[in-house]
């Protein structure tokens, strides 16, 4: 299995069979319609990606509310009418041979959404920051969430969890990291709050781990849920290494079964989807320092571009599972084509970051070097499935 045989060992949650330890992380694409609908285009990126021979595909950050969007375009799921698209786009992951699975999120104060008026859990707005791209923009002020209202969001992402489980999705993720709602909750710069929702870490984490629980006595108990953090926020104030090794064992004990462990946030911009300057397998310490602290599988992600470089993560006991998402938007059959020892024909991603800056654009994402990646344009527009 040309030395990935660590790669190719499948691993099992709550009795889901993942064929393999290769994961597509996250990636909202841009190519739903305007009110959050699965497209033909939408299906037709899934379906590239799903039959590159990957053991998990997590659909990108879809809406748990209609003020929570992150980007133009990207999917909804707080409404029974989103169920019929989801399931076809679980359906063709599944058929592909690679577990179908979807991130709930709410963007708070980072929503994109121009009708709307951002809510977080202080009154404190996002700067976003990105050295490499020498940006800085000042987002919107947020309004402070009511406690009533942040009630109703934990309901919300339960609510979303059973319509997704009931679309075909085999596990589910939260969206608790890149400074998105969750996370701001978590974090000291952003929550203020003097209620139970803020000040000591148990209370920033009341948020999370009512989700949690929420979602679990929603989805029963033989589910597999997941929860992505930015273990690091990277930015002074944020959260630290330290603190997410004593929040880890929290949202185990709340009900996840997996953690996936990313890093940064939009004040850093640069480190969510590495740049060049910052450099390959950045959170993979931090994957291990987790992994330390709790009894359940962990996903590495950051900046790794090939499965040689997966299978000594693995190897080595750094982390149970390896998410690759601009490797496998530059070539979607890496992994069949590393498993039959074809490195040769791989393309590369050249990390120039496209996939993610075009995500604001009205064509959606965009990859310089695979030019296979669907289109939306004038002559092929956002056609709901
Ligand atoms: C186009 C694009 C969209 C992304 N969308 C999401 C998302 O919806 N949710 C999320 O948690 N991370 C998102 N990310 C971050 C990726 O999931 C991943 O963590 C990051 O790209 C680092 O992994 P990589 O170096 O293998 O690409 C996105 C990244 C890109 C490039």
């Amino acid at each position: 299995m040309s030395g990935l045989d660590k790669v190719f060992t499948p691993i099992e949650i709550k009795g889901v069979k993942l064929p393999n330890r290769i994961v597509f992380p996250p990636t909202d694409t841009g190519f739903g319609t305007a009110d959050g609908f699965v497209t033909i285009r939408e299906l037709d990126y899934y379906t590239r990606i799903s039959r590159g021979g990957l053991g998990l595909t997590i659909v990108g950050a879809s809406a748990v509310t209609e003020n929570g969007r992150g980007f133009p375009n990207v999917l909804n799921v707080y409404a029974d009418r989103y169920i019929e698209g989801l399931s076809k786009l679980f359906a063709v992951i599944k058929k592909n041979g690679s577990v179908p699975a979807i991130q709930l999120s709410h963007a708070g104060r980072q929503a994109w959404m121009p009708s709307f008026e951002p809510v977080a859990p202080s009154p404190i707005p996002c700067t976003l920051k990105s050295e490499g791209q020498g940006l800085v923009m000042e987002l919107v002020k947020p309004r402070e969430l009511s406690l009533i209202e942040i009630e109703e969001i934990e309901d919300a992402f339960a609510a979303s969890a059973v319509r997704a489980k009931k679309a075909g999705a085999e596990l589910i993720e939260f969206h608790g990291c890149h400074g998105y709602l969750i996370h701001q909750f978590l974090s000291p710069l952003s929550n203020k709050r003097n209620d139970d929702y803020g000040g000591i870490l148990e209370n920033r984490a009341r948020f999370i781990v009512n989700i949690i629980m929420k979602t679990r006595e929603s989805v029963g108990n033989n589910f597999p849920l997941c929860c992505r953090i930015s273990a690091e926020g990277r930015v002074e104030g944020d959260l630290t290494l330290e603190e997410s090794r004593i929040l880890a064992p929290m949202l185990v004990d709340a009900g996840v079964d997996v953690l996936h462990v990313s890093s940064g946030r939009f004040e850093n911009i640069d480190y969510i989807s590495p740049t060049k300057e910052i450099g390959e397998c950045v959170n993979v310490p931090l994957a291990e320092a987790i992994k330390e602290c709790v009894d359940v599988p962990i996903i590495a992600v950051g900046a790794i571009f090939d499965l040689k470089t997966a299978e000594k993560i693995i190897e080595e006991g750094k982390a149970d599972m390896v998410a690759m998402g601009r490797a496998q938007i530059a070539d979607p059959e890496i992994v069949n084509k590393s498993k039959g020892g074809d490195f040769d024909s791989i393309v590369t991603c050249i990390v120039c970051n496209e996939c993610g800056l075009s995500l604001y654009m009205e064509s959606g994402m965009r990859c310089v070097v695979n030019k296979n990646l669907p289109k939306i344009s004038p002559e092929t527009p956002r056609i709901r499935v």
